[in-house]
């Protein structure tokens, strides 16, 4: 098993870290892809003295792209996780956007993605994110999530992100 793991920059991607941990732990092998949003809320420093691997974030990266590194970071894995998962990244992989390392990777990848999706309630509700939601199940891609609960934004209903422990369990 090799996991591709892509953070994005959901107020939830504190738990990314505890799930590197979970990785560290159990000797699973990983890449980590984290968009720029991400270092919003964490940093780049904290993820890579916790895993103690390069982070990937840039697209127009010189020392990667030498050998056309955002292929092999999408095609080098057996399992894509986005974990967790923006209404951002959702909505722009149901369109085909490709405008940072993330998406570039996810739309070139070739096996199915595992999103756990994480946001507000009327985020997670509005018609046009479940419309997207629909398109990525239709292409076979799964979804861990989002469980109900209370919410960072200090609401309570649908959007709150899976827990780390429970990730390994449900990749298929
Ligand atoms: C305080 C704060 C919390 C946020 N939390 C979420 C969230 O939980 N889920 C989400 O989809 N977007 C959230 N956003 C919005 C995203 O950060 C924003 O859409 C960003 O463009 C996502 O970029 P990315 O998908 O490239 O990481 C939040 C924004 C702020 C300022």
């Amino acid at each position: 098993m090799k996991i591709l793991l892509i953070i994005t920059g959901s107020v939830g991607c504190y738990k990314s870290l505890d799930l590197i941990r979970i990785f560290e732990k159990q000797n699973i092998d990983y890449e980590i892809i984290a968009t720029n949003s991400t270092f919003e809320f964490i940093s780049k420093l904290l993820i890579e003295g916790i895993s103690k691997k390069r982070i990937y974030s840039e697209l127009f990266d010189l020392d990667m792209e030498k050998d056309i590194g955002h292929i092999k970071l999408a095609r080098d894995n057996t399992h894509l996780l986005v974990y967790p998962a923006t209404a951002n990244i959702i909505s722009k992989f149901s369109q085909g956007i490709c405008d940072d390392l993330a998406s570039t990777c996810l739309i070139a990848a070739n096996k199915k993605i595992h999103f756990a999706p994480a946001m507000n309630k009327e985020m997670w509700a509005n018609p046009v994110i479940q419309r997207n939601v629909k398109i990525c199940k239709d292409f076979g891609h799964e979804f861990i999530g989002p469980d109900s609960g209370s919410l960072a934004c200090g609401e309570y209903g649908s959007g709150r992100l899976v827990e780390p422990i429970e990730i390994l369990g449900q990749l298929k």
